[in-house]
This record gives structure tokens, sequence and C-alpha cells, in this order.
């Protein structure tokens, strides 16, 4: 069975919410609702919901692109690290169980964790074309859906183990209903100073403070079960720094060529705090 074929297992339409299952290529539900599945291998449920305009559009191949660069050359291995210790065992019968990475870009977290454990299959959604694209090939127990995790997330109630939020947007209210009896959260939020030397002189977005504290409370029944701070100092060039600024959201902001040039004016390696909070949060 492929990864998409599992799914439907957890898979809800994203219109009505009635569950989907396979039907002419793609997805239907018994409200006639029907998704495509794209010939590259994700399954599109990205949908408008009425009075919240358009579906995200999420990250574009540039963006990704420099992210893939920028985790390729081994920068953010101690967070997928992180991520991983905060992710729960497997249950003694724990076979079957579902992890689902919102906002989970080109799947590279979920497939390390899959890689890790055998006994989870995984789905990515992300609003980014793009990115569910590369995530439909990147491991064979995942599979890919492109979906604005904002309006909804397009997973039936308690069907999910464990939810991954990693440098992405999500509602908790969202996050709390997918989860299933003692599962868990992973969040993982920047903190105030991640980042902050490429601030000086450049304008880019601001990381507000107290984004891990937020989060902590965040689904009123569940239980803090870790909260790990990554942190760690790191030189770039100047191509790696860039990458660092267009990997993110000031990507929407900012000209590439600009930013080049203030760059090319400071002396590499430019030294970078890479500074996150990982927080595990277990429902009943
Ligand atoms: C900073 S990237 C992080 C990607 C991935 N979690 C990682 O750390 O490698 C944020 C991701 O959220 C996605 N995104 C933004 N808004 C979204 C939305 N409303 N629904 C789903 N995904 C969204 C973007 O397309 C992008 O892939
Ligand atoms: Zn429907």
């Amino acid at each position: 069975m492929s990864s998409l074929d599992a799914a439907f297992d957890i898979l809800q339409c994203p219109s009505c919410g009635a569950a989907l299952a396979a039907a002419d290529g793609g997805a239907g539900c018994a409200n006639r609702h029907h998704f495509d599945r794209a010939r590259q291998g994700y399954l599109g449920l990205r949908a408008a919901h009425k009075g919240k305009g358009a579906p995200a559009s999420g990250d574009t191949v540039e963006m990704l692109e420099a992210r893939e660069r920028f985790q390729g050359q081994g920068f953010h291995d101690d967070i997928r690290a992180a991520v991983l210790a905060a992710v729960p065992g497997a249950e003694p019968a724990g076979a079957g169980s579902w992890l689902a990475d919102l906002g989970g870009g080109t799947g590279w977290y979920a497939a390390s964790i899959l890689d890790a454990r055998p006994d989870l299959r995984g789905v990515v959604l992300d609003a980014s074309v793009p990115a569910v694209r590369i995530a439909a090939r990147a491991h064979e127990r995942l599979a890919a859906v492109s979906a604005d995790v904002w309006t909804g997330i397009p997973l039936r109630d308690a069907s999910v183990d464990v939810a991954l939020r990693i440098f992405a947007p999500g509602s908790a209210s969202e996050v709390r209903r997918i989860l299933a009896p003692g599962g868990t959260a992973v969040v993982v939020v920047p903190d105030a100073d991640h980042m902050r030397e490429l601030g000086h002189g450049l304008k880019l977005l601001k990381v507000p403070a107290g984004k891990a504290d937020e989060v902590a409370v965040s689904i009123p029944d569940a239980a803090l079960v870790s909260r790990e701070e990554v942190r760690s100092r790191v030189e770039l060039t100047v191509e790696q720094a860039l990458d660092a600024v267009f990997m993110g959201p000031n990507a929407f902001h900012q000209d590439r060529a600009k930013v080049a040039a203030v760059l090319e004016g400071w002396r590499a390696p430019i030294s970078v705090t890479l500074a996150v909070t990982v927080l595990a949060l277990r429902v009943p």
C-alpha cells in the first residue's frame, strides 16, 4: 500500500470534515467533495474557506532551496536530534501509530524520525505545493498533502500520536483536536535572539520574546513533558547567511541582491546565534 493510501485512515475533507476515501485517482468524501492526487504523488487538500480568504500558498521554490542547503550543511542537526529525543518511545503494541508534521515543508524532520521509528507512519501537511512535491518522495512511509493548517487541519479527531510543528504556524485547538489520547505535540519555536546578529543593519522580522512560554500553556489540558533550549553559535559564509535569511518569512519582505550587498560589507565568517526551544506537550 502506498503511503498516501494508508493515510486515508486519518484524512478528512477540508471542506466539510467528513472522512476522505480514495476516489477517481484522488480523494472524495460522502458529501461529494473531490480532491486531486498530483502526478508527483501528493494529495491536494487546499480548500477555500468562507470568509477566510484564499488558502495560504506557503514557501516558494527559492525559500525551499535555501532551507535545503542550510539543513544539508548540518546547521539544524542538533535541533533535529532534540526533536527526535522529544518524540515519545514506541508503546509496546504501538505499530500503526501516526506522526503528522504540520507545516512540515519538504519532510526533512519527518523522514528522519520515520527512519528512527519503524513503528510510525507519517504525513506532512504544508501549504506549499513545491514543498509537498519533495515531501512525497522523502520516505516510503511518509504521505504528503498540500493543506492550509491555519484554517483547519484535514486530519480526523484523535487520529495522530505525534504532531510536529517546527518553525511553522498552526492553531493549538486544531493540534489538540487531532491528537489521540496520550498523544504528544512537539513544537519548535525560535527564541528572541535566534539569528539576532543578522538583524543588525538588515530590517529583518523580529522574533517576539516569550513564544515558548505561550506554547507551553497553549493546550489547556496537556502536560509539558519536556522543554529544551537548543543553542549554538555558527560561523557562516555570506552565501550561508543569505540562505539563513531567505529560507524563512523574511524572503517575503527582502530583496536577495540588496541583502547580499549589505552582507558583502561584513567580514566573513559571520558569527550567528541559533536559539530555539523544543517543547513536548502530552494530552491525557
Ligand atoms: C519556516 S518553514 C518550516 C518548514 C519545516 N517545518 C522545517 O523546519 O524544515 C514554514 C513552513 O510552513 C508552511 N506554511 C506556512 N503557512 C502555512 C499554512 N497556513 N498552512 C500550512 N503550511 C504553512 C510553509 O510553506 C513552510 O513550509
Ligand atoms: Zn467534504
